[in-house]
């Protein structure tokens, strides 16, 4: 039977290696009719979903296989499963036990004498780290034993003390090693006995089996599904120039998934490399990594629930300053307006139509050349003064910078002048000269971020630039980095930097395509081991600059390209995706997505970048766009003879500008409650843009749900994804909800289930849960304006019998640094219960908003009509309040309320 034959293939090949022992043993197993080894009765018996592919490259034989030291065995021909698979016994053993460490043990692994090496770099003496970081946190790091290989500079704080209590149980096994990490008192989360356990100089391989099919994250990818599909799927991450169409690797590198289990508690795993890689998922449900440098670096998260596994992930990695207020405004951009004309006059458009408007953006076009740091002073004649008239007018400006410099020896260009002064461009290969690509000015070098002193030049280009044009933010872009030249001017060197042994699903046929060369030099490390950190650098030296050039007043940066924690730093929009209805779906998927990466302000190009969008699509996406946190119309240029249609919001009817203004109304009607909660991002971790999930994690129909999203706990939005739909189906787990608009309950049949709503070309389905409280003001065109206006309180009461609801209110000047840690702000609890309302400020620090008022509170499931409402113990009377007994819903209005005291209403 086969595993005669199969002993006997795997014998002639150990013979080489392993010599005569093993010889013996084999066959002396054979001879005796022995039971049959673990690895024996493995093969007889493995399922073709416990099968992890050794052969994932493509031409992979029999011979080829066993080469490997694999196991070879046919699948069904629409079987994904591999041909050839790793036998059990494959990896490291332990030896010389563990010692204790201060917070776990280490231990020493050797590989296993006798495997065959695959690409002949095996690193035989491994050194093994395992720390009890947190109740919640655990960390395990595998390095050389023998000298130091590249790690990433990215400082996860942890406590010096071992947890007392924590959540999670470690257990190793010696030979082959591997580890095991489980739930304490629940299911195993992490075990990585499967698998071929490799660590080569250039090929790192891990697997794991996990505990459920609920997986989430990975990035930065187009993903159709916000739940993965594990049928044998394989995702690549390394940081990437590409528009968002297939699903190849993007921009950003997130190497982070979650995991929620049977039971709706959720886990999370870190794996801390930016080496390019492969993660294999697959139906055991399983899944492999395979980095192709760095070190094995992983945490795990032990969470009650998906939104707690966020606010650890981000505990861990760090979290976003809370954006400046009028940053939750709505944006507008497109590249190539022309001149600055073409943007007053669009900017005038806005102005006319009334429409929401508070930050309007310069895209390379502003430049001179498309050189950062410098501006078109025949098209934007006037620009600076027309940034100032923008801010006279409650309004800011974004300007893009690009990640790389003009290479422009002797052309008087001071920014790639300073740069050769100060030496902070990234080398080529031989460590002497700066690399030379090519992107938008023609040829270009590129600063080197992981030098302290590049955030220094950087920061006085950005404010020797900021004496001329005084932009309010910075967009950085093409900061994979990308390059138009394969590698370099001069091509790449022929070595296995730039040719690794094994090549990740990464698009392109080689990895310095549209990217610099591997073995590019900067001050870290070579750029095979830091190029998916690029984006992540300059995200912090251009944070770094903004705020040594304002130390008082918030930045925002916005960055294409990401890393694990740059949302610190930086904002993410989700890259250049294109005006098709598909693509608002995706949408949702992405910011879901980096929800869980802990970027809590993301959105995506509104009416899409790429291609000519329609008014209807332009429309709908109007409406789901408002509802993004990071909400900007963004345009791409097309060819010079077919430029794209103009996208803004006045650009097609009067019709689409009146349903634009109108949804952005009511963006702007509930922006303080966008407001708290990018302040509860920050001080908690928690998200904004929150998959159903987070919230009824025990209700497993919403593992799928990527259509629909909530804000918070409480704003449920359900967009319309179709052409020409006029319904949609939303799906409303068991709670209260109430109709945004209306204030109309949900029947409660549909408590649970999907229904389909009516959504005509002009509306988009909001819905309010049953339980919460939403702050809210009266909108303007800018949140300068807004922000003066009287407030409101929208109270949506929960299930009986005391019909409670909660919610809170933070509130500051809007654009001063770290208020949350100066303590200058207003929060106010806002709780109802037993038909009283009480509005309590908690923290008092912020004293323009003793001008502010309360104007009216909306309750909404108010089963019975009150005979009587009291104010602060007064009594009022209609038209003060109404009750409306068809949608039970009491209004109480014209109030005086200052926000910044105690408050009570209540209702008899
Ligand atoms: C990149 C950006 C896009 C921008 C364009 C020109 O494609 O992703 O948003 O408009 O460059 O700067």
């Amino acid at each position: 039977m086969a595993r005669g034959v199969l002993i006997g293939g795997l014998v002639c090949l150990a013979l080489v290696t392993v010599g005569v022992v093993v010889f013996v043993s084999v066959w002396f197993t054979r001879d005796t009719e022995e039971p049959p080894t673990p690895d024996e009765r493995f093969y007889d018996e493995v399922k073709d979903w416990e099968r992890f592919d050794c052969h994932p490259e493509s031409g992979e034989t029999q011979e080829l296989c066993e080469a490997r030291g694999c196991f070879w065995k046919a699948v069904d021909e629409d079987d994904l499963a591999p041909r050839c698979f790793y036998p059990l016994t494959f990896g490291y053993e332990l030896i010389r036990g563990t010692e204790g460490t201060e917070l776990g043990w280490s231990a020493k692994l050797s590989r296993i004498e006798g495997l065959q090496s695959r690409y002949g770099m095996d690193i035989d003496k491994l050194h093994i780290d395992v720390e009890h970081q947190t109740e919640t946190r655990m960390h395990f790091k595998i390095i050389d034993a023998s000298k130091p290989r590249f790690e990433i500079p990215l400082f996860i704080d942890k406590p010096s003390v071992k947890p007392v209590a924590p959540a999670y149980e470690v257990a190793y096994k010696e030979s082959p090693f591997s580890l095991q990490i489980s739930r304490k008192g629940g299911p195993m989360l992490f075990d990585t006995s499967f698998g071929g356990f490799t660590y080569e100089d250039q090929f790192l391989q891990i697997s794991t089996k996990l505990p459920s099919t609920n997986i989430y994250g990975f990035g930065e990818h187009n993903h159709r599904q916000f739940r993965h599909n594990l049928n044998w799927k394989t995702w690549a991450m390394f940081a990437r120039d590409v528009a968002p169409v297939d699903e190849w690797n993007l921009y950003g590198h997130q190497p982070f998934y979650m995991c929620v289990e049977e039971d709706g508690k959720a886990h999370g795993v870190l794996f801390l490399n930016n080496n390019a890689m492969d993660v294999v998922l697959q139906p055991l449900p399983g899944l492999t990594y395979r980095a192709i440098g760095g070190v094995l670096d992983f945490y795990i998260f032990v969470g009650d629930s998906p939104e707690h596994v966020v606010q650890l992930y981000t505990e861990a990695i760090g979290r976003q300053d809370i954006p400046p207020y009028w940053g939750l405004g709505f944006q507008l951009s497109r590249w190539n307006y022309g001149s600055l004309d073409r943007v007053k006059q669009v900017v005038q458009e806005l102005k006319d139509a009334d429409i929401p408007h508070d930050v309007q953006y310069g895209d390379i076009d502003y430049m001179d050349e498309k050189k950062d740091f410098t501006w078109d002073k025949v098209k934007f004649a006037g620009l600076p003064e027309y940034v100032d008239q923008l801010h006279a007018d409650g309004m800011k400006y974004i300007i893009i910078l690009d990640g790389f410099i003009k290479h422009a020896p002797g052309e008087n260009y001071h920014a790639y002048d300073r740069g050769v002064e100060m030496d902070i461009f990234i080398k080529d290969p031989g460590g002497v000269n700066d690399l030379i690509g090519n992107v938008w000015p023609g040829d270009s070098v590129y600063p080197d971020y992981t030098l302290n002193k590049t955030t220094d030049y950087w920061t006085q280009m950005c404010e020797e630039f900021y004496q001329e044009i005084k932009y309010d933010a910075l967009w950085i872009d093409m900061n994979e980095p990308s390059n138009f030249y394969q590698g370099s001017i001069d091509g790449c060197n022929n070595n296995r930097w730039n040719y690794p042994p094994y090549y990740p699903r990464i698009l392109g046929n080689v990895i310095y395509d549209k990217t610099i060369c591997m073995d590019a030099v900067q001050h870290i490390g070579s750029h095979y081991n830091t190029h998916s950190l690029f984006g992540h650098t300059m995200s912090i030296s251009s944070y770094e600059a903004l705020k040594r050039m304002w130390p008082t007043k918030r930045g925002v940066v916005l960055t294409r390209s990401s890393f694990v924690g740059t949302s610190r730093y930086a904002a993410h929009w989700l890259g250049d995706n294109q005006s098709f209805w598909s693509n608002m779906g995706w949408s949702i998927i992405g910011m879901l997505e980096f929800s869980l990466f802990g970027f809590p302000y993301t959105g995506s190009d509104i009416c899409g970048f790429w291609f000519n969008t329609t008014e209807s699509m332009c429309q709908r996406w109007m409406q789901l766009g408002a509802f993004y946190p990071y909400s900007r119309n963004h345009n791409g240029d097309g060819s010079p003879d077919q430029r794209m249609i103009p996208q803004h919001p006045t650009a097609f009817s009067d019709e689409m500008s009146r349903v634009s203004r109108e949804v952005l109304l009511i963006r702007y009607r509930l922006l303080p409650f966008l407001y708290t909660l990018m302040y509860e991002a920050t001080v908690k971790g928690s998200t904004v843009v929150r998959p159903l999930m987070h919230e009824f994690n025990t209700d497993a129909v919403t593992y799928d749900i990527d259509r629909q999203f909530l804000w918070g706990p409480s704003l449920l939005i359900t967009p319309v994804l179709e052409e020409g739909a006029t319904s949609v189906e939303g799906y409303f787990p068991d709670a209260r909800w109430y109709d945004y608009y209306t204030g109309e309950e949900l029947e409660s049949v549909y408590r649970g289930t999907t229904k389909v709503l009516s959504a005509p070309m002009d509306y988009i389905n909001l819905h309010v849960r049953g339980g919460f409280i939403i702050p809210t003001q009266m909108p303007a065109r800018t949140t300068v304006l807004s922000r003066q206006l009287p407030m409101g309180v929208l109270v949506a009461l929960g299930d009986g019998p005391n019909y409670p609801a909660m919610g809170n209110l933070f509130w500051d000047d809007g654009e001063s640094r770290d208020t949350e840690k100066t303590g200058a702000y207003l929060l106010i609890e806002m709780s109802c219960m037993n038909s009283q309302l009480t509005l309590t400020p908690v923290n008092d620090g912020y004293r323009d908003a003793d001008s502010l008022f309360f104007e009216h509170i909306r309750v909404f499931g108010q089963m019975s009509t009150p005979t009587r409402v009291l104010v602060n113990a007064k009594e009022i009377f209609a038209p003060d309040y109404q009750y409306d007994a068809n949608i039970n819903e009491l209004f109480v209005r014209n109030q005086n309320l200052p926000i910044t005291q105690s408050h009570t209403i209540k209702w008899l």
